[in-house]
């Protein structure tokens, strides 16, 4: 792993993916603020970070004293402009444009004037949300996946006005970290978010024509094509509520091209709270974090 020489690094939104970055940057000897709009997300998120850590040196994976170094530089801030030292804010909270906007602008009247921000976007144009901030130059994707710490690669997403020395700090930063770092252009779904499309709109296509259940979808993808899990376990891991805005945005931004048209089977699984793992039940339900098998 390359070594970063360390830095202050703020994440917005302690959801799912807010934790997984807090955790990657920590480890990787970064001092790391936690910010999310929830009272006491920030606080959990830490504590979250914190038992992960201590389950790694239980594990032999991580030294006692690392650990106890990691946990002085991890900070839950109640207030967004606790982050103002920070030399990179990367924002993980809802996927919405106009929230997203609204946070970077925000941002950028706290932050130094060379901090880089980052958006965990799956699948927004990251201009879009750069055109808020007066100096768009310091503006990128950042794009993890989930779980952050296992999934050992990034998108860092290049807008039209991004600086080049800031896709080469943020790539610096990530294989710093242990990820390896992909440039991918701002394109619709960047690179993975369009190259998976196809898994996602054609397994809910083969259980919306009754060819086979999710739970047979994912074992002939996993079986016999060797995917790792199957779209509809993926799913339920990213969280339908998530997936279902990352298909919207996608098909509009490919100008409503009939191959990424969202499944009618979301909507009304996304309204009765049917979002995966987080609301234990999705596509599969879950029992200690298990998915059940379906008799
Ligand atoms: P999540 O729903 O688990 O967490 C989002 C957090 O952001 C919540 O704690 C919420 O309270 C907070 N939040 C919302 N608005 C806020 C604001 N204005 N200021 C501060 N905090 C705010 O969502 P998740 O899954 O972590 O996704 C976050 C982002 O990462 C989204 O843009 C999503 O598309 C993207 N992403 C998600 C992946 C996944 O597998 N879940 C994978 C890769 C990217």
């Amino acid at each position: 792993m390359a070594t970063v020489p360390p830095t202050t690094i703020g994440v917005v939104g302690a959801g799912t993916m807010g934790r997984g970055i807090v955790q990657l940057f920590v480890q990787a000897g970064h001092t790391v603020y936690c910010h999310d709009a929830q009272p006491g997300a920030a606080t959990k998120a830490i504590e979250h970070v914190d038992g992960m850590l201590a389950r790694a040196v239980e594990k032999g994976r991580m030294a006692a004293a690392d650990h106890e170094r990691a946990r002085h530089r991890l900070k839950a801030c109640s207030r967004l402009a606790d982050l103002a030292d920070c030399e990179l804010v990367i924002e993980a909270i809802v996927e919405d444009l106009a929230v997203k906007r609204a946070l970077f602008r925000e941002l950028e009247g706290l932050l130094g004037e060379q901090a880089m921000l980052a958006s965990n976007t799956s699948s927004l144009t990251v201009a879009e949300i750069a055109s808020a901030c007066q100096r768009p130059e310091r503006v990128a994707g950042l794009h993890f996946f989930n779980p952050v710490p296992l999934m050992k690669v990034a998108e860092v997403i290049a807008a039209v006005r991004t600086a080049p020395a800031v896709v080469r700090r943020l790539s610096e930063l990530t294989e710093g970290a242990g990820h390896r770092a992909v440039v991918a252009a701002d394109q619709p779904g960047f690179l993975i978010n369009h190259a998976g499309r196809g898994l996602y709109t054609e397994g809910l296509r083969i259980v919306e024509e009754r060819v086979a259940t999710p739970a047979e979808v994912d074992d002939v993808l996993r079986e016999a094509l060797g995917f790792r899990m199957g779209p509809f376990e993926l799913l339920d891991l990213t969280g339908l509520d998530v997936s279902s805005r990352v298909m919207a945005s996608i098909y509009e931004q490919f100008q409503q091209e009939p191959r990424f048209r969202p499944s009618s089977l979301v909507p009304p699984r996304v309204a009765a709270g049917l979002f995966g793992r987080k609301s234990g039940e999705g596509w599969y339900r879950y029992v200690d974090g298990q998915p059940q098998r379906p008799p």
